[in-house]
């Protein structure tokens, strides 16, 4: 049986095919895994049994439960002041993962170009590919934190680029943007008529200042779709969550989509959902206290071991930079794993321009951390012994 000309293009995600060599393996500390090494939180998981107990089992409204879209209209409101009607501007979706699809489904055309900032999360490129649009990507390396500029838009655009494509704070890298950096973005999105879709998914983990959503920014909320979800602020990866908020006409054509594919989130899951809305908040403080900690310990102890390691602002990732072992990042990671038993991933998953890095979620206990550390450390002395 032949396979379409497009899926045959795109490449298996590299996370996947290294976390392959993963398993099966004993005692292995794995700081790969880019989700919450918390469990739902009680108060969330009780009021989606108790949901199943009453008999709610049924299908939903296209679009998400009524209730919950007007709670996620009201949390965000009240947390950032922004302003979606329940009604027409909000699709609750299967994760960010369908919300980033149907968006970018819902604006492309063929060919079309779609900015995407390098080390980019994975999905990004391959999904833009599989609509017959093009990917572009914008290179971005410690010496801008990690960052687009204007300049960098500037350069990369031309009358084909439709979309820019924002996540903050980022996978892999954790960098995130100031208001006064956004809005120089905005500048530039407007210069060039761009759509944005912002990945806002790790809102909720950002650590140093305060998370400016990039619809607030003026003139930004009718050219931006803004994805965010509940998999990681509130650990609930598995009930597969998220939404969308954007212009009416831009959730209507997204809505149809979803419509013929997934046609709704589960009920459990839109249930759980309001709870976590209602009632969550406390917890997604308590976990990002916890992560914040981890983060301090773990960028420090990789700057000592002369792994230069820039602070990420948020999410829960270090991306330090393994060049001075002259290792490519693959070789790095799969010695780690055979030698120390420590899986992390190589910043190649990411796409090239990860080359030269490593992606540390610290995600993970902090006595995990700890060991792991001291097992890199070991690492890393037979490596120098090697080159001397
Ligand atoms: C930047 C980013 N966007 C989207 C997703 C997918 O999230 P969801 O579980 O909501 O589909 C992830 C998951 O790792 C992510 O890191």
């Amino acid at each position: 049986m032949k396979i379409s000309k497009i899926v045959e293009q795109i490449p298996s995600s590299g996370i996947r095919a290294f976390f392959d060599l993963v398993l099966g393996m004993k005692d292995v500390i794995s700081l790969g895994v880019g989700e919450p090494d918390f469990v739902t939180p009680w108060n969330i998981r009780e009021r989606a049994i108790y949901s199943l107990e009453e008999g709610y089992t049924s299908y939903t409204s296209n679009k998400g439960l009524a209730e919950l879209r007007r709670e996620i209209s009201g949390h965000l409101l009240r947390k950032y002041g922004m302003d979606y009607d329940p009604e027409d501007e909000i699709l609750v979706t299967v994760g960010v993962s369908e919300a980033f699809d149907l968006a970018i489904r819902a604006v492309v055309n063929t060919k079309d170009k779609v900015l995407i900032p390098e080390p980019s999360y994975v999905s990004y490129g391959p999904v833009t590919t599989l609509c017959q649009a093009k990917p572009v990507f914008i290179k971005t390396s410690p010496d801008n934190g990690f960052k687009i500029t204007p300049k960098d838009i500037d350069r990369s655009c031309d009358k084909k680029t439709r979309v820019l494509i924002l996540n903050y704070p980022n996978n892999p890298t954790g960098a995130s943007y100031s208001k006064s950096e956004l809005k120089k973005i905005s500048g530039s999105v407007l210069k060039h008529n761009l759509i944005c879709l912002s990945d806002e998914i790790y809102c909720d983990l950002t650590y140093d200042f305060e998370h400016t959503p990039f619809p607030t920014l003026p003139r930004m909320k009718e050219r931006t779709i803004y994805l965010n979800g509940f998999s990681k602020g509130f650990a609930m990866t598995g009930w597969r969550i998220g939404y969308a908020c954007g212009p009416k006409e831009m959730i209507g054509a997204m809505t149809k989509i979803h419509q013929y594919t997934m046609m709704c989130v589960p009920i459990a899951s839109q249930i759980a959902a309001i709870e976590a809305l209602q009632h969550g908040e406390r917890s997604v403080q308590e976990m990002k206290r916890e992560y914040r900690r981890r983060r301090e310990f773990v960028v420090s102890r990789l700057n000592d071991l002369g792994l230069p390691c820039h602070k990420p602002e948020g999410a829960f990732y270090a991306f330090p930079s393994i060049k001075y072992t002259g290792m490519t990042s693959m070789e790095f990671s799969n010695k780690l794993l055979k030698k120390e038993k420590v899986a992390c991933v190589p910043g190649t998953a990411f796409g090239p321009l990860g080359e030269g890095y490593l992606r540390i979620s610290y995600a993970s206990s902090f006595d995990n951390l700890k060991e792991a550390l001291v097992r890199m450390e070991r690492f890393l002395k037979t490596i120098k012994t090697v080159r001397k």
